[in-house]
């Protein structure tokens, strides 16, 4: 604008015609190459997709909450915790069981995959994904396909696309679990364990090797068909951060659907959100039964997830499709 201004001045004098403005106004617009290095910065493609999550950097609202250094999945390298992440990480699900998280994260990680998971972002990754929730939006979407074409495809907690194919669509990439929702998995899915609590861990050892835990704060299953070589276990210090900078402490702690969107849009460069939200008729029940689903009762902050996400839409960081 300043460069605007300027030239502006010394052209007005000389002729101020509606042409000249224009041909100004497209100087400064961002599709044309500029000189200025901060602006090169600025509109650099992050990524080869149309659009990229970390597509335009101007963005203030999105700049303040996103901080692509926190760690999504966790890792032996990564997994220190903060000190207060610690205590708050514990107090979600609390429990009187004394447990020591190094050696549980040192066990994880002597059974599972240790990682770094998706550190491969950079101008020629064009990594889709379709995050979707179990919201009876869906029921005669069609959008079976469309979801398929995605590179990744992430399911919740029993979320099943046997009998829904049409409208669910049938690969399942990453299936986000913790033990009260537990399900068997196909071979070629990520198992990706949300930990709400250090025995969320402790069941996931569990179920690969002793099944000796059977109950959480309910009875959980005690093993699970799925491939080992694909568990994937998110970081704590990732819940804190969604509450902290996205949720900004609303609710108690943020909803698994939520946390899973913002781990897409950590991991993805296109996100696209299917089955969430309540269907056309207003009713909040899942696509497979008639569980009726809460939207502002339980611990989390359901309207201000809500808006969070029609803000995360209307700055094209991801697409909603409403369904039926
Ligand atoms: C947890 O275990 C590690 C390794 O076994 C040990 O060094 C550490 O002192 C233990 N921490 C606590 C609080 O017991
Ligand atoms: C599952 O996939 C792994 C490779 O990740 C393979 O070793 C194993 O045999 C497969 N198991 C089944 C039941 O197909
Ligand atoms: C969610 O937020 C959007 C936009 O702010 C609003 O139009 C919609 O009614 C909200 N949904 C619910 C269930 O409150």
């Amino acid at each position: 604008m300043a460069c605007f201004h300027r030239l502006a001045l010394r052209y007005t004098t000389l002729l101020l015609s509606f042409m000249t403005i224009l041909l100004l106004f497209t100087q400064n617009s961002p599709l044309v190459e500029s000189d200025d290095p901060f602006d090169d910065l600025i509109f650099q493609p992050t990524c080869s997709c149309r659009t990229c999550v970390m597509g335009f950097l101007d963005d203030d609202w999105f700049i303040y909450r996103y901080n692509p250094t926190i760690p999504a999945l966790l890792n032996r390298k990564n997994s220190k915790l903060h000190k207060n992440t610690y205590k708050w990480w514990r107090g979600l699900q609390p429990s009187r069981l004394r447990v020591n998280y190094t050696e549980v994260v040192d066990q994880l990680f002597s059974l599972f995959p240790d990682e770094d998971h998706y550190s491969d972002a950079g101008p020629d990754r064009c990594r889709t994904c379709a995050v979707v929730g179990n919201s009876a939006n869906l029921l005669r979407s069609n959008y079976g396909p469309l979801i398929d074409y995605h590179d990744i495809v992430i399911r919740i907690n029993k979320g099943p696309t046997q009998g829904f194919e049409k409208d669910v669509g049938t690969k399942t990439t990453h299936r986000i679990l913790y033990p009260e929702s537990a399900v068997d998995l196909e071979n070629s899915t990520h198992l990706v364990l949300f930990p709400f609590k250090i025995r969320d861990m402790q069941w996931l050892i569990s179920t690969f090797t002793t099944r000796h835990i059977t109950r959480t704060y309910i009875r959980v299953k005690s093993s699970i068909i799925a491939n080992e070589n694909k568990v994937m276990i998110l970081h704590p210090e990732f819940i804190k951060y969604a509450y902290d900078k996205w949720m900004q402490n609303h609710g108690r702690y943020p909803s698994t659907g939520f946390i899973t969107v913002l781990l897409a849009l950590h991991i993805c460069d296109q996100v696209n959100v299917f089955g969430f939200g309540a269907s056309s008729t207003g009713t909040w029940h899942h696509y497979f039964d008639k569980t009726r689903t809460h939207f502002k009762g339980g611990p989390h902050g359901g309207d201000f997830e809500n808006v969070t996400l029609h803000k995360l839409q209307h700055r094209n960081k991801i697409t909603m499709y409403k369904g039926f």
